[in-house]
Order: structure tokens, then C-alpha cells, then sequence
């Protein structure tokens, strides 16, 4: 049993701890590459259990699990704060946590010192920033400094404004020319696998064909090196029409809600809790009190 295995409380995982050369060795091999967001303890312990290779701590945070209009407000405590919980349930997927919005973006410097606190206190075996040949010399920076980095190309979120809203990317010659010439820029720089968002088929089949990191797609087709969705998407629980891309598993709101509706149900109609979901006293003490209530009453 490794040290890695069990950094977790609880029982070591069966699977071994993935590696970014794991990832690589699935490209090679081309078995997809499995990966999926978590945010918190209890799904980091479900992904992880189900044998998912990739966990990321997504700035889809801030829309999913925080109720921001977008991911652009998240803040850097928001993600470590996560990236820790989703780090203590882990033990065989690889963990990648976000930079947000702003916490690479004013100076190398501060970017640097910001990545290096999702590793040594979150936590986090790579860190991923959004951006293309922009971000080549930080990437190259990070990963002087021991942060491995997930490059993100196409649709990258954090630009909503400057793409002017959610669009799909990369649709005409030029745009793929750029895109793919992002991809090399991320990999020359040392990027261990990029992120595909939002992109024709076409466009992240070629990049995936020219790269030697593991690409994985999310709204880019099935020809990636692997995929990713967001886990909310999954379960429905985003309360908001679900994304051409994604694919939902499970009704997670529809489950919760009649759940709830029966526990509120419960409570109203004094059908919870029961007498055997009650603590009761000792037996010798029900008898004292059984055998003080009659002099209780004659006094
Ligand atoms: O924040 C996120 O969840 C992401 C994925 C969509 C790749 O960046």
C-alpha cells in the first residue's frame, strides 16, 4: 500500500493513485480518460469510489454550488476552501483545482505564489487556467515551480465578456488555425493536458491528433482523449435547461425533492421520529421513575 493511497481517511482505494503519467499512458493507450467536477467531500468520496480518473474543482463552483450569475466572482479562499474538502476524499483520482478569475492574471509572480498554494496546502496534484498562447509563459513558469498545468482552450468561461457571451468557438478556418496553434503553444510550454470546451468535433479531433498531452473534451465530441462534465449537469440539480453537451444520469433533483417533501410530510403529521428513532432511559431508571410517580401523586 502506498503513502498516496491513503492520504484519505478511511479504507486505501483498491485503484491506484492516478498520476498525470497515468493520463498519459490512457492517451497512448487510447482508453478515454474519464473525469467529472466535485466540489465538496461527500461527491469527491461517490466520484472517487466509481473509479473516475480526473476530479476537478471547477470554477463552475461559483454558478453551481454558490449561485453566481457566472464563474467570474469566485474568489482564490472560495476554491481552496473546496479544493481541500474534494482533496480529503479523494484517493485514486487525479485532482486538478481551477485558478479563478484574477488570481493569475495581474503578475507571474502572484500567479505563481497563488498556484503553489492549491498543491502545498489544498491539496491539488495540477492546477488548470483558461487561456491559450496568452498563458504560454506562465504555464512554463508553474511548471518550473513543480505546479503541474491543465491548459483551456475554446469556450473558457472567465471570458465571457470578451467573447461576448457563451459561444461556441473555433467555427470557421482562421479560428481553428488559432485554436490549434494554442494547443501546441500550452503543450510546448509544458502543459500536461488541455482542456477542449466548446468546440466543433472536427476542430478537437485535429487537436487531439497533433498533441502528445491528453486532451479532454467537454462540448468538443467524442474524439478527445477523454471526457469531463460538470457533476451537476449529471444529476439535473443546475435548475436550468441542460447544455446541447450534456447528458443527464440520474433525476438528483426530482430524488431530493421527493425526498424532502416526505420528510416535511413526516414531521408535519408527527410520523417522524418514531418511538424506535428515539433514545430512551435506562431500564433501571424507568423503574425508579415508575416507582416514585405513585409517592409523586399521594404528596
Ligand atoms: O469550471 C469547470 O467546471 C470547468 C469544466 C467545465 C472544464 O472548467
Amino acid at each position: 500500500m502506498s503513502v498516496t493511497q491513503l492520504r484519505a481517511g478511511g479504507a486505501p482505494s483498491p485503484l491506484p493513485r492516478i498520476t498525470a503519467d497515468l493520463l498519459l499512458q490512457k492517451k497512448l493507450g487510447r482508453h478515454p480518460i474519464t473525469a467529472i467536477t466535485a466540489y465538496d467531500y461527500p461527491t469527491a468520496r461517490l466520484v472517487d469510489q466509481a473509479g473516475i480518473d480526473m476530479v476537478l474543482v471547477g470554477d463552475s463552483l461559483g454558478m453551481v454550488v454558490l449561485g453566481y450569475e457566472n464563474t467570474l466572482p469566485v474568489t482564490l479562499d472560495e476554491m481552496l476552501h473546496h479544493t481541500r474538502a474534494v482533496a480529503r476524499g479523494l484517493r485514486h483520482s487525479f485532482l486538478v483545482a481551477d485558478m479563478p478569475y484574477g488570481s493569475y492574471h495581474a503578475s507571474a509572480r502572484e500567479a505563481t505564489r497563488n498556484a503553489i498554494r492549491f498543491v502545498k496546502d489544498a491539496g491539488a496534484q495540477a492546477v488548470k487556467i483558461e487561456g491559450g498562447s496568452t498563458r504560454a509563459s506562465l504555464v512554463h513558469r508553474l511548471t518550473a515551480a513543480e505546479v503541474p498545468v491543465v491548459g483551456h482552450i475554446g469556450l473558457t468561461p472567465q471570458s465571457v465578456h470578451s467573447m461576448g457571451g457563451y459561444r461556441v468557438q473555433g467555427k470557421s478556418l482562421d479560428a481553428m488555425d488559432r485554436l490549434a496553434a494554442d494547443a501546441r503553444a500550452l503543450e510546448d510550454a509544458g502543459a500536461i493536458a488541455i482542456v477542449l470546451e466548446g468546440m466543433p468535433r472536427e476542430l478537437a479531433a485535429r487537436i487531439t491528433a497533433q498533441s502528445a498531452v491528453p486532451t479532454i473534451g467537454i462540448g468538443a465530441g467524442p474524439d478527445c482523449d477523454g471526457q469531463i462534465l460538470v457533476f451537476h449537469d449529471l444529476f439535473n440539480l443546475t435548475f436550468s435547461p441542460p447544455a446541447k453537451f450534456s447528458r443527464q444520469y440520474a433525476d438528483g433533483a426530482q430524488f431530493f425533492s421527493s425526498a424532502l417533501q416526505r420528510y416535511r410530510d413526516d414531521v408535519a403529521e408527527r410520523r417522524f421520529p418514531s418511538d424506535a428513532e428515539s433514545y430512551h432511559l435506562p431500564r433501571e431508571v424507568q423503574s425508579a421513575l415508575a416507582a416514585a410517580r405513585p409517592r409523586a401523586r399521594q404528596a
